[in-house]
């Protein structure tokens, strides 16, 4: 028998699109994120295989457990893009379905959050992917509901599903990321209900609030998101505590910074903008710094540039 995946206190990386790719990933690996999962991959791509996808679905050697989560609601479709995930039955443990994005150009055609409106397919999609996938785990990331909070039927539903664990972003597809928004308790309501073990997430951004929602929702696990974007060390901040240092964000940067051009090549100093946009907020001068970071596009003079910021720069009192 294959134990269940989810220890007590595991602490999830949130699949993020345009930030949780591989070099971000191994950043949060080195920092304690137990579990890692890839950014949103739609079914017809991974069907289709196109090359962009292919290099969605690649993980690092670090990265283990790793879950690859996929979007979709058309059971053939399904079928064909599980064919390409069997393939990496040896390196990839955990096949996560969404049912939270509140995209249009995912819910308005079935998928994502919409399934939380239609429970029974829900089920029958995660039934089919237990029974063609090979990976040895499947999980499922929910809202509380579509466009009102239903997180005892959703709880229910799920018992009569085979996953190994279920994540809970505490808030409805309709409350998008509204900040008030946010409610453990209704993810408490799942918790007690549930069979397996419940991952919550939603704005937890330091060691206490980790404590607390902890303690409000009874989870097995956390997951964090945005709140890694601008520190990337806050799972060992959880675990066992870790002082911040403006010399500690430099050297996760350029370490950060330097994976990034080797897998993407020059176009790596593009998508890096908006990680030198998170990672400078609350350093003194961030804001020409961010100027500056936006007109550039080389890989040794934006290097330069961040050396030279972060050499100089302090927390803002
Ligand atoms: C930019 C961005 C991209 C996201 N991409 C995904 C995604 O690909 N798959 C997914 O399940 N959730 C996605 N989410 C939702 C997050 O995984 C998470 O549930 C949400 O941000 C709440 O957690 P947080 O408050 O810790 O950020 C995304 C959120 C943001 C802000």
């Amino acid at each position: 028998m294959i134990l269940n995946i989810i220890k007590d206190n595991t602490l999830m990386m949130a699949p993020l699109a345009g930030y949780s790719d591989l070099p971000f990933r191994e950043v949060v690996k080195k920092f304690g994120a137990d579990i890692t999962v890839s950014e949103m991959i739609s079914v017809h791509a991974l069907a289709y295989q196109n090359k962009k996808t292919l290099k969605m679905v690649e993980k690092s050697p670090l990265e283990n457990p790793f879950a690859l989560q996929i979007a979709g609601n058309d059971l053939e479709i399904i079928k064909k893009a599980v064919e390409l995930i069997n393939t990496f039955k040896d390196t990839i443990q955990i096949l996560d379905l969404n049912c939270g994005c509140p995209a249009p150009k995912v819910s308005h055609h079935g998928s994502g959050s919409s399934l939380l409106k239609d429970l029974d397919k829900l089920v029958s999609i995660l039934r089919l992917l237990r029974e063609v996938s090979l990976l040895p785990f499947l999980s499922v990331k929910v809202r509380l509901g579509f466009d009102k909070k239903i997180p005892l039927e959703i709880a229910n539903a799920l018992n009569d599903a085979p996953i190994d664990y279920v994540v809970v972003h505490g808030r409805t597809k309709s409350d998008g990321y509204k900040k008030d928004k946010i409610d453990y308790n209704s993810i408490a309501l799942m918790k007690q209900t549930l069979k397996c073990p419940l991952i919550a997430n939603g704005e937890i951004t330091s060691k206490e609030v980790a404590k607390q929602v902890k303690e409000q929702t009874g989870a097995d696990g956390l997951m964090i998101g945005r709140a890694a974007i601008e520190k990337p060390w806050i799972f060992t901040q959880i675990k066992e505590g870790l002082e911040e240092s403006v010399s500690l964000r430099k050297k996760v940067i350029l370490e950060h910074f330097d994976r990034s051009i080797e897998f993407r090549g020059d176009y790596g100093v593009i998508m890096f903008r908006k990680n030198l946009h998170a990672y400078s907020k609350g350093l003194r001068g961030a804001s020409d710094f961010r100027n500056l970071a936006n007109t550039l596009s080389d890989p040794k003079e934006t290097r330069k540039v961040i050396e030279d910021f972060f050499n100089t720069t302090d927390f803002e009192s």
